[in-house]
């Protein structure tokens, strides 16, 4: 099996390229300077030339606060983009896996969203996000549309590293403490990723790691862990002003996956000491 992995020098395509190895899948791991995404002769020629089995897609325009100002280059990645490398893996015959996020939901209520639910982005990256979705399911009749939330990783910049350098510098600092989600690994949902991938068991899907916290209870276990002594002041979203709009309520449901018989992944506390201990 050959696997099309877009965005490998992010995150999650980082991860899912070093889960495909281990697994023994042959990974074709590109990015920007393989192709650009936004170009649909470029995406279906490269796409057709290396003519793989799978494609999951982790490429996107990921700046949330930025895509306000850069409407439309988010909506060209992530939506256009997305019809692209669609489009493409359609003609190949390959099965298509899409990293979607809980950003396409309004964040309203208190219970975990259901993978039906309705849609409702509140920011510009959600409504791509949204845009790249409904590329998928316009074009496939069978695909892997995988949300998740709040992801970090080795490879890249993330809230834990900000929070680190942040930690070494301030005595204190200013978290919201109302938005309620998963951190999640990027790790960890790569192995799952590679096991769904694997399997005809095509549906949307919630990943993230399991339990939930707000972002001042994940800085102020970032800070336990790594022994920083800097004080976290939990704020609520009012008081802490930025360009887009977040969902308060970010929590996902993972009925999809346990339908599917695919295991949940381990507890975001558990997640983190891991991930802690490679990067400290
Ligand atoms: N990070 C989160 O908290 C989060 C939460 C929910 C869902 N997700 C989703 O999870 C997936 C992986 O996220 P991540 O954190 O791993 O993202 P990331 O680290 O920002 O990586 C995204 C990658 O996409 C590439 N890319 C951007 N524009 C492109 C284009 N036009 N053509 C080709 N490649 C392009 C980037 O390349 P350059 O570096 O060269 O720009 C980068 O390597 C994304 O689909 C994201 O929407 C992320």
């Amino acid at each position: 099996m050959k696997v099309l992995v877009t965005g490998v020098n992010g995150q999650l395509g980082h991860d899912v390229v070093s889960r495909l190895l281990e697994a023994g899948i042959e990974p074709v791991g590109v990015d920007m300077q393989d192709f650009d995404l936004t170009d649909e002769n470029e995406t279906m020629n490269y796409v057709t030339r290396v003519s793989p089995d799978a494609v999951i897609h982790c490429a996107a325009f990921t700046a949330v606060d930025r895509a306000e100002n850069e409407i439309e280059k988010c909506s060209l990645v992530n939506g256009l983009g997305t019809k692209n490398l669609v489009r493409a893996a359609v003609r190949v015959k390959a099965k298509f896996m899409y990293i979607s996020t809980d950003y396409v939901f309004p964040g309203d209520g208190d219970r975990p969203y259901e993978t039906q639910d309705p849609k409702g982005p509140l920011n510009i990256y959600g409504q791509s996000k949204l845009q790249g979705e409904v590329a998928v399911t316009s074009q496939m009749t069978a695909y892997f549309i995988v949300r998740t939330s709040w992801v970090y990783g080795v490879n890249g910049n993330n809230f834990v590293k900000t929070m680190l350098r942040l930690g070494k510098e301030k005595p204190s600092l200013s978290v919201v403490c109302d938005q309620i989600g998963s951190p999640t690994f990027s790790d960890d949902l790569a192995t799952l990723l590679v096991e769904m991938i694997q399997t005809s068991k095509y549906g949307v899907y919630h990943a993230t790691n399991e339990g939930f916290c707000s972002w001042a209870e994940f800085a102020s276990s970032i800070m336990g862990h790594a022994g920083l002594k800097c004080a976290i002041r939990p704020v609520p979203t009012t008081e802490y002003k930025t360009p887009a709009r977040r969902p308060l309520n970010s929590r996902l449901s993972k009925a999809s996956l346990d339908q599917a018989g695919f295991p949940r992944l381990p507890a975001w506390e558990d997640a983190l000491e891991r991930y802690l201990k490679l990067i400290v």
